[in-house]
């Protein structure tokens, strides 16, 4: 009996040992087996842009950049020959359009229309465009991008940032697939923008991710130095964003990620501060917040540890994804609990339904609007009931976000193309009107 028990646990282990490593190679393929790719911007900075591509030969890469796309008048050569390609562009003029072209021997590249911008410290009106699990290719993806295109005329100068808030490439986050759910469909846009991601509980299935992005942890692109590839903030122009990865690193009140937010908060200038993560502290689409078993806990924790600091600091704007659908909060504060303790005469700062006012320099406890809009390639079928989440549809769409000096216009562009849900946030001295919907 006892060289049965034995020699089963024998088996077992052996079963074990074997799935283990083919886990491993599996992982370890999806996250490094090499792909082609055309290239793409990160690291933007007021001062320099780093250019990334893959080609199938390694080669001495090039690339040419100027003030206009007939006059790409310097020219970068990698000193070393790679199939891995990444040239930083230094020494750029602050808040400056420059146009771009690479060239490879053994790749047919897309040039059309390149270009990038450098961060500003000024800026009149900004527009982003703000997709939450975008990662499924399909029709949804591809009419949601269509709407935004439509949006904005075909214009891309209309446009001035691009934020991704996770699961940007289903279902494993592999090199393969973020080809086909992000570089391929998004094309001209990732010609012209940087993709400022955070990473989704999906995309952390491989180690893809930080790989293909390289994140500016030395404060290269403003606010404080994390010293952390999961944080990290961006100034440009009237905003202050926030960067958190809410799957990799300890998410405690006392944390790496949660103290250098404190430090990076309370060193911020900027008249808006927006941050971003995957996992919301609301919600009750495909994922609940109320659940601590749900996503591991992390929606709680995010809620417990992290709202308080967006309290202390008075940030105006959290936007997350998860949970296909679209929901959004009023301007609400101190809601650290399940649904059911949500109280509006306690956590609401202001019970307007689409305009709230805050003062120019960010304040302890005035208020944060939340905003989960993860369906811009897929749509969950759910009760969208929470009740700190009073504007909830049940449709497929991104985020617009339109930032002045002194105002900050968010809507819902729907898959259908219309607005569903739009509110302000005026920071300029004026009272809100028609404040409830339908008046
Ligand atoms: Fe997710």
């Amino acid at each position: 009996m006892k060289k049965f028990i034995k020699r089963a646990l024998l088996f077992v282990v052996i079963i074990a040992s074997i799935y283990g490593i083919g886990r491993v190679i599996d992982v370890s393929y999806g996250s490094y087996v090499f792909v082609e790719r055309q290239p793409y911007m990160v690291m933007q900075t007021a001062k320099s842009i780093t250019i990334k591509w893959q080609t199938p030969k390694a080669e001495i890469g090039t690339l040419a950049y100027g003030l206009s796309p007939e006059n790409l008048n310097h020219v970068l050569l990698e000193e070393v020959g790679s199939d891995k390609h990444s040239i930083s562009i230094p020494k750029l003029k602050e808040c400056t359009k420059y146009f771009y072209s690479v060239t490879s021997p053994s790749m047919s590249i897309d040039n059309e229309g390149r270009s990038f911008s450098t961060l500003c410290q000024n800026a009149d009106l900004q527009r982003l465009w703000v997709i939450g699990d975008s990662g499924d290719r399909g029709a949804g993806q591809a009419t949601v991008y269509n709407k935004m295109l439509g949006y904005i005329h075909n214009d891309f100068s209309q446009l001035n940032m691009w934020l991704l808030l996770g699961d940007n490439a289903y279902s494993s986050g592999t090199q393969k697939q973020f080809n086909k759910a992000l570089f391929e469909p998004y094309k001209e846009l990732v010609k012209r923008f940087v993709p400022w991601a955070v990473t989704g509980n999906h995309d952390t299935r491989r180690w893809a991710f930080y790989d293909i992005w390289n994140f500016p942890t030395k404060g290269e692109s403003g606010g404080v130095p994390s010293g952390n590839k999961y944080f990290y903030s961006i100034d440009n122009g009237n905003l202050h964003i926030v960067m958190l990865d809410s799957e990799n690193p300890s998410l405690d009140s006392d944390g790496d990620m949660a103290n250098w937010l404190r430090k990076d908060l309370q060193a911020n200038t900027k008249p808006w501060t927006i941050v971003v993560f995957h996992t919301p502290p609301y919600t009750d689409g495909g994922h609940k917040s109320d659940d601590e078993y749900n996503s591991g806990g992390r929606m709680v924790n995010m809620r417990e540890n992290f709202v308080p600091i967006f309290d202390e600091f008075g940030v105006d704007l959290v936007l997350n994804g998860h949970s296909h659908g679209y929901e959004r909060s009023k301007l609400m504060l101190n809601h650290l609990g399940k649904s059911n303790t949500f109280d509006a005469k306690k956590h609401l700062v202001q019970d307007n339904d689409s305009c709230y006012t805050k003062q120019l320099k960010a304040t302890k406890n005035s208020g944060t609007v939340y905003v989960v809009c993860g369906s811009s390639s897929k749509l969950d079928s759910a009760t969208l009931k929470h009740p700190a989440m009073p504007f909830s549809h049940q449709k497929m769409g991104s985020l617009i976000l339109e930032v002045t000096p002194t105002t900050l216009t968010s809507k819902f562009l729907t898959v259908f193309g219309t607005i569903a849900d739009e509110f302000t946030i005026n920071k300029n001295n004026s009272e809100c009107k028609n404040t409830k919907k339908g008046k």
